[in-house]
C-alpha cells in the first residue's frame, strides 16, 4: 500500500463514494481503507533501517523493560531486547501469545466482550487463522520466519476458478461466474474497444503510425482478438473439456456481453492482485499462521519473564522510570517497575486504562479509528469445491454480506475442510458481529448456498466465528487514521514519539496498517529508540 500515488488514494475515496453498498466486496474495502489514511504517503518518507542492538553496558542503568502485549509487536520487542541483553517482562492479557495473529482448532474456545462463548470442534489437523492469513513475499515476516525457522508453503490469493458472485447488478445478478470467465471477456472487451479507437485514429496524436502497430499487437494478444474483435475464447472455458482421440472440446460460447459485465461490476475486483502486497506468490506457515508468535516465545522464554492472563490495570511515568499495575490470573493485583515501557496495547482499548499519560496523548489515542472485520470457519466433512467446483484454494468475490469465501490451502485432496464462509470488513462484519454464532453459521450458509449449491449447507459438519471488533483486549481488527491533506494527522506522529518512558508500538504506528509487518517494523523502531536512550 505505502507506494500507492496520490491518484491511486484520490480514487479509492472517490470509489468508495460511489461504489459502497453498490458492489461491495473488496472494491468497497479499499475505498474505505483510502479514505482511512491506510495508503497515504508518509510525510518524509526516511527509511528506518534497523540495526540489530548490540553492546548493552551491563552495570549502566536503563536495562529494565516492561512490554504490553504478547502479539507481534510485542513479541518482536523482547525478542530484539533479550538479543541485546535487556531484562524483560512481557505481560499479556491472553492466555496465548499471538494477540490478533490467532489460529483457532479443535478444543480451543475463545468468549467474545458480550459474554458469549464458543469452543472449537474442528478435527485435528483442521484449523482457521482468524487474524492474519497471507504473507506477501517482500514482508519482513518473512525474515523472521526464516531467522526462527518457521516452515512457509503457498497462500493461493488468486485463483482462475474461483468465482464471482453479485447481486442487484444487471443480468449478470445471481449467477456464479469464474475468475477466468469474467476477465476473458472484460479483457478482450477493454482490448477490442481500444484497438478500435487506435484504429479509427482517436489516439493519432499520441501514437506514433509504429507504436499504434505495437499498440493493436499487443491488445490482439491480451484480448485475445480476431481481426480486432473479441468473439469469446477457449481463456473462458469449456463446455465440453479437450480429451482422447476425436474429443476437441466445446469452449463454453457465447461470451457475456459488455454491458451485463460492466453492470455486474466483475471488473472491479481485477486490481486486488495488482496490489504491491496482495500479488501472488503469497505465503502462509505450514500448520497455522500461530507458528510465528510460537516461535518468537520460544526463542524468548528462557530470558524473558513472559506473564499470561495479566490484566493490565494502570500504566505510569515515575521519576526513576515507569510503573506498571495488573491483575494476574487470580485476580490479584501486581506491580513491577522497570526503566522502560513499550506499550502495544490497540488505541481504542488502551485509552480505557488508567494512565498518568499525557492528555495529549490520551487525545491522539482515541483518534484512531477501530476498523470492523471478522470470518467464519465452516468445517465441511467433504471437500466439496475440489471435489465438485474443481477449486483448489483462493477466494472467491461477492457483493453478498459475506464478502469473500476463502478455500484452505492446505490439506488438498484430503477428507475435511475448513473453509473461511466470510472475511468481511465494515458494514459487513458489524452485521455479523452482531449475530449469535448459530445465527452467523445461519447468514454464512444462505449466502454460501447461491454460489455453490447444498452441499454448502448439507456437508458442514460444525463452525466457528470470530468478530475482532468484540474480541477482548483488542476490539477491532486494526485502526484508520483520519487523513488531511493526504497526510496522517499529528496523533499519528505523536504517538510515535515516547510520553516520557513509555514508548508505543504496534502495526497501527506504522505504514503496514493490518499487516504483521507492520508490528514487525514498529517494535524495531522502538527498541531501537530506546537503546539509543540507554546508550546515550
Ligand atoms: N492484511 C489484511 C488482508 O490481507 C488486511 C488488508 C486487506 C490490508 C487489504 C490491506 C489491504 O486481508
Amino acid at each position: 500500500m505505502s507506494d500507492k500515488s496520490k491518484n491511486e488514494t484520490e480514487y479509492s475515496r472517490r470509489e468508495f463514494l460511489m461504489d459502497i453498498g453498490k458492489a461491495g466486496g473488496i472494491a468497497a474495502m479499499y475505498g474505505t481503507m483510502g479514505a482511512l489514511g491506510m495508503f497515504a504517503p508518509p510525510a518524509g518518507a526516511a527509511p528506518v533501517n534497523f540495526v540489530p542492538l548490540t553492546g548493552l553496558p551491563k552495570s549502566k542503568k536503563g536495562n529494565r523493560v516492561i512490554v504490553i502485549g504478547a502479539g507481534i509487536a510485542g513479541l518482536t520487542s523482547a525478542y530484539e531486547l533479550m538479543k541485546a541483553g535487556y531484562s524483560v517482562t512481557l505481560l499479556e492479557g491472553l492466555d496465548r501469545p499471538g494477540g490478533r495473529n490467532w489460529t483457532v482448532r479443535g478444543g480451543d474456545s475463545a468468549t467474545e466482550t458480550d459474554g458469549v462463548t464458543q469452543v472449537c470442534k474442528f478435527d485435528r489437523n483442521q484449523y482457521m487463522n482468524c487474524g492474519p492469513a497471507r504473507l506477501p513475499q517482500h514482508h519482513i515476516t518473512i525474515e523472521y520466519c526464516r531467522e526462527l525457522g518457521v516452515e512457509l508453503e503457498v497462500f493461493t490469493n488468486q485463483n482462475a476458478d474461483a468465482y464471482y458472485y453479485n447481486e442487484g447488478v444487471g443480468p449478470l445478478s445471481g449467477v456464479p461466474v469464474r475468475h477466468r470467465t469474467a476477465k476473458a471477456d472484460i479483457y478482450g472487451y477493454m482490448s477490442e474497444l481500444l484497438s478500435k479507437a487506435t484504429n479509427q485514429g482517436a489516439l493519432d496524436d499520441t501514437l506514433t503510425a509504429a507504436d499504434k502497430a505495437l499498440l493493436t499487437q499487443f491488445l490482439t494478444n491480451f484480448g485475445n482478438l480476431q481481426s480486432g474483435k473479441y468473439n469469446g475464447s477457449s481463456r473462458r472455458g469449456y463446455k465440453v473439456s479437450p480429451g482422447a482421440g476425436s474429443q476437441s472440446g466445446e469452449i463454453d460460447l457465447p461470451a457475456y456481453a459488455m454491458s451485463e459485465l460492466l453492470q455486474s461490476r466483475f471488473g472491479l475486483n481485477f486490481s486486488f492482485e495488482f496490489g504491491w502486497d496482495q500479488a501472488m506468490l503469497m505465503f502462509q506457515p505450514v500448520g497455522g499462521m500461530d507458528a510465528i508468535p510460537k516461535a518468537l516465545e520460544r526463542a524468548i522464554r528462557p530470558k524473558t519473564k513472559l506473564v499470561y492472563s495479566a490484566k493490565v490495570t494502570g500504566i505510569y511515568n515515575t521519576t526513576e522510570g515507569v510503573q506498571v499495575v495488573y491483575e494476574d490470573k487470580s485476580n490479584t493485583p501486581k506491580q513491577l517497575e522497570a526503566d522502560f515501557c513499550i506499550c502495544t496495547i490497540p488505541p481504542q482499548v488502551l485509552k480505557k486504562i488508567p494512565s498518568n499519560l499525557s492528555p495529549n496523548v490520551i487525545d491522539a489515542l482515541g483518534v484512531a479509528i477501530p476498523q470492523s472485520t471478522g470470518k467464519i470457519g465452516l468445517q465441511y466433512k467433504r471437500r466439496f469445491w475440489e471435489e465438485d467446483d474443481k477449486i483448489m484454494g483462493g477466494i472467491t468475490n461477492t457483493n453478498t454480506n459475506v464478502s469473500t469465501i476463502w478455500y484452505p490451502s492446505y490439506g488438498y485432496l484430503g477428507k475435511k475442510g475448513v473453509v473461511v464462509g466470510y472475511y468481511n470488513f465494515g458494514a459487513n462484519a458489524n452485521f455479523y458481529s452482531g449475530l449469535s454464532p448459530a445465527e452467523r453459521q445461519e447468514q454464512a450458509l444462505i449466502q454460501g448456498e447461491k454460489i455453490h449449491g447444498p452441499s454448502y449447507r448439507s456437508e458442514l459438519e460444525n463452525s466457528f466465528s470470530v468478530s475482532w471488533i468484540k474480541t477482548p483486549f483488542s476490539e477491532g481488527g486494526w485502526v484508520g487514521w483520519p487523513t488531511s491533506g493526504g497526510q496522517r494527522v499529528p496523533a499519528y506522529d505523536l504517538l510515535n514519539k515516547p510520553d516520557g518512558n513509555i514508548y508505543f508500538a504496534g502495526d497501527h504506528l506504522s505504514y503496514y496498517i493490518a499487516w504483521q509487518a507492520g508490528a514487525f517494523d514498529s517494535a524495531r523502531k522502538v527498541v531501537m529508540e530506546i537503546h539509543q536512550r540507554v546508550a546515550a
